[in-house]
């Protein structure tokens, strides 16, 4: 039922959120990304996607919007989120995979993929299926991990590093972790059908000498303006990317969100424990408040 798809990155059971953020030095990380997306996110709209949501660390800070979709391939990771966020009608979860989304073509008026491109084999593959999900019109911001940064390009340069950063293909520094040429994000964003509006070059302080010897408050004004150079240049290790999606492409009817991965009929009809599909019949398995579009 699932024909070849991409390898996924798997995060069930990790401890990603505690390991990563909460128990280690990463305020400074946090905090940068913090401006970046307050200075990306459209002032108001209806319905956000989350790709790649994770524990939800970045999900309150998207109240420009009223309700948000957070979608994730790891249930352990969206029953982390549910606890950070609590339970209310503001949030919907969803276990699905990014190389198939299972929305109704243009239900969304915004997007939002942080740390999770990255992951991605085929990034191009995730791009297309979010631009299929978004109306015309509507923003998409996406970080990704610049393989064009200061310091690969220093490494390169004095020959301690074999892969160069001004080339186009991807570099693979762990199993399924990608940095990406900037050239490259913007191609495949344009093909996707989305037009670049702003870029910002994020955490361009990443190091932890730095991060030791000059104040946090300090450090995160410097990296807030730095940030603006984002437009000129890309030499930090995290980009953002604020897209516009262009063209003139479906959008939703009113009260649309979910369709069958397997057919693609778009009424799905609402049980205690399942989203039944009345075209073929499948069953989506609803648990605990996440639903379940992940095809085995
Ligand atoms: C590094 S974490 C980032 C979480 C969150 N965005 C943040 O910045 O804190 C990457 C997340 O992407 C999710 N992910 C990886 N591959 C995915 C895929 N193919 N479909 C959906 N989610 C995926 C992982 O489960 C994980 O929660």
């Amino acid at each position: 039922m699932n024909p070849e798809q991409p390898p996924i990155c798997d995060y069930e059971g990790s401890d990603y959120q505690t390991s990563f953020w909460d128990m280690s030095d990463r305020v400074y990380e946090d905090r940068v990304e913090a401006i970046a997306i307050h200075r990306l996110l459209p002032e108001s709209g209806n319905l956000l996607l989350e790709i790649g949501a994770g524990a939800g660390r970045n999900t309150p800070r998207y109240k420009a919007f009223q309700r948000v979709v957070l979608v994730d391939y790891s249930s352990t990771q969206l029953q982390q989120a549910q606890t950070n966020l609590g339970s209310s009608d503001r949030y919907i979860y969803v276990a699905a995979n990014a190389y198939q989304l299972p929305f109704v073509a243009g239900v969304f008026n915004g997007a939002t993929m942080i740390r999770t491109l990255h992951h991605m084999a085929e990034p191009q593959l995730a791009l297309e299926q979010v631009r299929l999900s978004l109306q015309p019109g509507a923003t998409f911001i996406l970080e990704y991990a610049n393989k064009h940064n200061l310091k690969a390009i220093l490494r390169y340069i004095s020959r301690q590093q074999s892969w160069s950063p001004f080339t186009p293909e991807a570099v693979e520094f762990a199993t399924l972790n990608f940095d990406f040429h900037p050239k490259s994000v913007r191609n495949w964003l344009e093909t996707s059908g989305f037009s670049v509006e702003r870029q910002l070059t994020v955490s361009h302080f990443r190091i932890d000498t730095l991060k030791r010897l000059i104040p946090l408050d300090m450090l995160v004004k410097l990296d807030s303006i730095a940030q603006l150079s984002g437009n000129w240049w890309q030499l930090s290790p995290s980009v953002f990317v604020s897209a516009s999606a262009v063209g003139d492409t479906a959008i939703a009817p009113p009260g649309a969100l979910f369709r069958c991965l397997v057919c693609d009929h778009n009424q799905l009809e609402q049980t205690d424990d399942s989203l039944i599909c009345p075209n073929c019949r499948y069953h989506w398995n609803y648990e605990n408040g996440i639903y379940d579009f992940r095809l085995k």
